[in-house]
């Protein structure tokens, strides 16, 4: 099992490119099963999220070629003439929260689906109370057996006006994919309204479907009878950007991110610039400046787009825990992400936990190495982020957990001046 072990010190210089998004290919991927005809998505992101999707899809009939275009970014061209099998089993599933969608797809083209239940994470249980209440309430007859959630249609499926509790991505997602193909107006309210909704409407209504509304809480859906081929790129890693923006707000340095949008990172910017740090919009770039080695310490509250995002809390911990004084980190999207916090707490990390919220008394240099432990991979990028900081040698097991999301993280780092390195323990 490959570990990651980094000499801790060094400043960022330098420009990296901003992977394909893993949160906007995955729907965007399944998205490609709701017609029969050839799908092209670009700028597909070298990560074994990815992998895992293909897998399945494959296994329920898909054909596709991955063509690997410059920086080890893939053309996908990927087609589904015909669903042979309707079943997505539990080990691809738990691996892969996202297979879950696939039972979209599946019920509307095949008439019945067997989809593993995804089982709970290392953040959280991970319910699926609400794709389940959408599918009943669309006239869908739905029987939860053996781990898994057996869908089929008696007659169509029926345009449905749904509230959402929480603007949930996934179900959102769910909810434009499987709309686009009942015949009538679905109408979701409450919807998320992250980036990655809006790419995937802008795919569906390039694929002949009537979707208006999508980027605001109420998204308008008019279902057509079939969907056409199109050809779509993958817009670039939020995430990713976040990532490394806070990396290179811990070590000092300057970074240019390049094809990333200042605006998808807003909510991060305007914390960052509370920490002495400068940020240049520049031409689908973004330029990252610290000069000194001040952090000051930052509240922030996790919250749905465009609040702070989840996905960012534990790198943001990571950079609060070597910041000059106390901070507080509330969690209000996942009930157990704090997995990453004993193992800052090994690396000299002064974090205690009340709830949902995280209380951080930040000392600067109080990051020291240890051997610790990814588990899973927001935790495991924070992890890579104290390394970075932290003196002496760290070395982080069960790194698989971060190649889920960040394509070739190691190699971008050491470009920019990082001393990492991988290797086979
Ligand atoms: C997506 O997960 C992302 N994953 C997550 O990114 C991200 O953290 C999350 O959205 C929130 O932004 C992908 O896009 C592949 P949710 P998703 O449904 O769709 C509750 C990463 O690190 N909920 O918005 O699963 C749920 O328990 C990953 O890249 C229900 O209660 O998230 C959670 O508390 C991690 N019932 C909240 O909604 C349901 O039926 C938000 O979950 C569904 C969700």
């Amino acid at each position: 099992m490959d570990i990651i072990q980094i000499k801790g010190g060094n400043f960022l210089e330098g420009e990296i490119n901003i992977s394909g998004s893993k949160n906007a290919s995955l729907p965007m991927i399944i998205a490609s099963l709701l017609t029969e005809d050839k799908i092209k998505i670009r700028n597909i992101p070298n990560l074994s999220d990815v992998f895992t999707l293909l897998k399945l899809i494959k296994s329920l009939g898909s054909e596709f070629e991955l063509i690997n275009e410059d920086n080890s970014t893939y053309k996908l061209i990927i087609q589904t003439k015909k669903i042979k099998s309707n079943i997505a089993p539990y080990d691809l599933v738990r691996k892969m929260r996202a297979s879950f969608w696939v039972l979209a797809p599946l019920i509307l083209r095949y008439g019945e689906a067997k989809v593993s239940l995804p089982g709970g994470c290392a953040i959280g249980t991970r319910p699926i109370n609400f794709y389940l209440s959408i599918l009943k309430k669309m006239g869908a007859l739905i029987k939860i057996k053996d781990g898994y959630v057996k869908a089929s249609i008696k007659n169509n499926l029926k345009p449905i006006n749904y509230k959402l509790d929480f603007p949930s991505v996934g179900v959102t997602h769910f909810f434009l994919m499987i709309s686009s193909l009942i015949e009538g107006e679905s109408i979701i309210r409450n919807a998320a309204i992250e980036p990655e909704i809006i790419s995937l409407a802008e795919m569906l209504n390039k694929m002949g479907a009537k979707i208006k509304g999508y980027g605001t809480s109420k998204i308008v859906i008019k279902g057509c009878s079939k969907l056409k081929g199109t050809d779509i790129t993958i817009p670039s890693d939020r995430i990713e950007a976040g990532t490394f923006a806070l990396a290179v707000t811990a070590t000092g340095g300057k970074l240019k991110l390049k094809s990333i949008n200042i605006k998808e990172i807003e909510a991060l910017k305007n914390v960052l610039q509370n920490t002495d740090v400068e940020i240049k919009s520049l031409e689908n770039s973004i330029e990252i400046i610290k000069k000194n080695g001040v952090i000051h310490p930052i509240d922030i509250e996790t919250k749905p787009y465009p609040g702070f995002p989840t996905d960012l809390q534990a790198q943001f911990m990571a950079l609060m825990a070597y910041s000059n004084g106390k901070s507080k980190i509330k969690e209000t999207i996942f009930e157990n992400r704090f997995m990453h916090v004993q193992e800052l707490v090994r690396m000299g990390g002064d974090i205690s936990l009340a709830g949902n919220t995280a209380i951080i008394k930040g000392k600067k240099d109080c990051l020291h190495s240890a051997p610790v432990m990814a588990t899973d991979l927001r935790a495991s990028a924070s992890l890579v982020l104290a390394g970075l900081v932290a003196r002496g040698e760290t070395k982080i097991d069960r790194i698989y957990h971060i190649d889920r999301g960040y394509e070739r993280i190691e190699e971008k780092l050491n470009s920019l001046g990082a001393n990492i390195e991988r290797v086979n323990a």
